[in-house]
């Protein structure tokens, strides 16, 4: 998978992406991860990207020459699955989006910035606009490095126990189980007696209804739609 990144301010990227296993995917080649600064692709002499609206009002609008040529030099050179924006108005991120972008082969996200981009970006290139969630951030950077993550990680290969991803919260419409880790018992708070019986079938039984319970207590939301393996007691 290849993912192209436009934005006003590369190096707020450099950290998501150069460590653990966003970085390891990128080391062995499961993704690439391309992050392309809009200012050069300017069309005055001051290198800027953005201007007054319209119509007034207050805030910059990040301008349409610069994202086209950005857009369309990246488009010479290979095909996208989606183009991406991300904003507040977008659906909101989930599972299954991350799940569903992560069988793509190219995506290409622009972020967004100061009062957003010209309309007509929106109109005629983005194929898909995601949000991750109901609050405002200053620029769609680390939305798209919060959307990058979620995809990356479900890449095969790229967790090194391949079943983990399956396990993780919301993949099957459920919460995760708590987790323990060594000592068994820490200032007499006990590991639960269940998960050190070395019995399979018991300890899957006892993960499935906490985090049944979890579920219903936590997020009954994700109860509702009846879809999740909860009802069919999987
Ligand atoms: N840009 C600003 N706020 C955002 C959000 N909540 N999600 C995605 N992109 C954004």
């Amino acid at each position: 998978m290849r993912i192209d990144i436009i934005t006003v301010l590369p190096r707020l990227l450099d950290s998501p992406f150069s460590h653990s296993i966003l970085k390891r995917a990128q080391d062995k080649g499961l993704v690439e991860v391309v992050v392309h600064d809009l200012r050069p692709y300017s069309t005055n002499k001051h290198k800027s990207v953005d201007d007054y609206a319209y119509g007034g009002g207050a805030g910059m609008v990040l301008q349409i020459e610069p994202i086209v040529r950005c857009i369309e030099e990246l488009q010479a050179q290979r095909s996208y699955d989606e183009l991406i924006y991300m904003s507040p108005d977008g659906e909101t991120l989930n599972q299954g989006i991350a799940n569903e972008l992560s069988l793509k082969k190219n995506l290409l996200i622009l972020c967004g910035h100061y009062k957003g981009v010209d309309e007509r970006v929106r109109q005629h290139f983005i194929t898909r606009e995601i949000s991750i969630g109901d609050y405002v951030l200053s620029g769609g950077e680390l939305a798209a490095a919060v959307l990058s993550d979620s995809i990356i990680r479900l890449l095969p290969g790229v967790l090194n126990d391949e079943t983990s991803a399956l396990s993780d919260s919301f993949q099957d419409g459920l919460l995760a189980p708590p987790v323990y880790s060594r000592p068994a018992d820490f200032r007499g708070w006990k590991v639960p007696e269940v998960l050190l019986s070395g019995h399979e079938g018991r300890i899957e039984d006892w993960r499935h209804q906490q985090a049944v319970a979890r579920t219903q207590q936590r997020r009954p939301d994700l109860l509702q739609d009846g879809s999740s393996s909860a009802e069919a007691g999987n």
